[in-house]
């Protein structure tokens, strides 16, 4: 990795800062970044378009939250293409970089970043070539257009496309707040067709945007198993939906109704699930599929109250802000004590992981 300085924590969309990047996350981050430098330079030593006559290599990174890992990956990009720029003898290329998230994201706390990201980046490079870089910012969902017509050579995400657009239409999930075990069928089917027109509709959005030959790298959660209900997709939310109905029926702090009445915009594809719309949208050919597992437990950790800590640590900064607007924020540390407690007393039990994909598509 570039000597950027990694802050050792992980930042929410609201921007609060909870957890440390635990182990799993460094080791997550450093398998894409493996995976997108691999691809970057495959694309330039393959010639999608000759090195020598390209002037403008143009990147975005959708869903770029505004923590340390942002401004990361685009160090590490600009180090590859740097050096590749450098072995293809065209000193003269200049790199683009688009940064998309969300309206509501601190795209302040990124921008108020990158004058020192700058001077870092001319103490490794020098000036001429820092001058070359061009960081912007795009508010918007990607699941709808965000770039003009063939604009971009490369698209990354990093886990952001688990979330969808919404919670599905009219969902009835009494108890829960995700796919579960005892979930009535209609619940796994809503899930499963808000993903579908989802991720369908943000290929076909990047197609238009992608020049062809183009590449996608794209890592998010998902399960190994077709089986929608199996713990490694589901196990995680169901013990937060104990953790608040804990608040419902021990302290009567929440009123049952509240909880029912929340669920996750969110879903954990299956393989076989993401090749098909893939397959489906027809503008991209699938040219890798990685799979990773990761156990919740800290590696070689046996302190499981420890491990409950960092896990529910690191929900807590994706998913608070979330929370917070359903259910207020004065009960939140209670129930997040909980569920560390509920996460740490399900690892004594039973070991389970997480699964991640990452994929890299290429335009037609
Ligand atoms: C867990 S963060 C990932 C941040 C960063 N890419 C990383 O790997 O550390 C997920 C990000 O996806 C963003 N996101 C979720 N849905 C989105 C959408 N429809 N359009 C753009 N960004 C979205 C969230 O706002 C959040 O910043």
């Amino acid at each position: 990795m570039s000597n950027i300085n990694i802050l050792h924590m992980n930042q929410g969309v609201g921007g609060k800062s909870y957890a440390k990047n635990s182990s799993i996350q460094m080791s997550m981050m450093s398998k894409t970044l493996t995976i997108v430098k691999d691809t970057i330079t495959d694309m330039f030593t393959n010639h999608f378009t000759p090195f020598e006559i390209l002037e403008t290599f143009k990147i975005a990174d959708v869903g770029c939250a505004s923590g340390p890992n942002t401004l990361l990956f685009v160090s590490e990009v600009i180090d590859t293409v740097y050096n590749l720029s450098n072995q293809n003898q065209n000193k003269s290329l200049e790199i683009s970089i688009v940064l998309n998230d969300l309206h509501k994201n601190d795209f302040n706390n990124i921008f108020s970043a990158l004058p020192s990201f700058y001077n870092r980046l001319q103490e490794r490079h020098g000036y001429e070539f820092s001058q070359k870089c061009f960081i912007s910012g795009v508010a918007a969902s990607f699941y709808e257009r965000l770039l003009p017509c063939k604009s971009v050579h490369f698209v990354h995400s990093s886990n952001s496309l688990h979330w969808l657009s919404q919670v599905p239409n009219n969902l009835k999930n009494k108890g829960h707040i995700y796919m579960a075990k005892d979930c009535l069928p209609n619940v796994f089917e809503a899930y499963k067709n808000q993903f579908y027109k989802d991720f369908s509709s943000f290929i076909n959005k990047r197609s238009h945007e992608i020049l062809p030959s183009g590449r996608m790298v794209l890592t998010f959660m998902g399960r190994s198993i077709p089986e929608p209900s199996s713990n490694d997709c589901c196990c995680l939310w169901e013990l937060l939906a104990q953790s608040l109905l804990d608040m419902v029926s021990q302290q009567g702090l929440i009123q049952k109704e509240v909880v029912d009445s929340f669920n996750l915009p969110l879903y954990t594809p299956y393989t076989d699930e993401v090749k098909e719309i893939i397959m489906e949208e027809k503008s991209f050919d699938l040219e890798k599929m990685e799979i990773f597992k990761y156990n919740w437990d800290q590696d070689d950790n046996n302190d499981k109250k420890k491990s409950g800590e960092i896990l529910a640590n690191c929900i807590r900064a994706a998913i608070e802000p979330m929370l917070r607007t359903h259910f207020g924020e004065l009960f939140l540390n209670n129930v997040f004590k909980r569920y560390t407690e509920r996460i740490a007393d399900h690892l004594k039990i039973e070991k389970t992981k997480f699964i991640n994909f990452t994929i890299c598509l290429r335009k037609k």
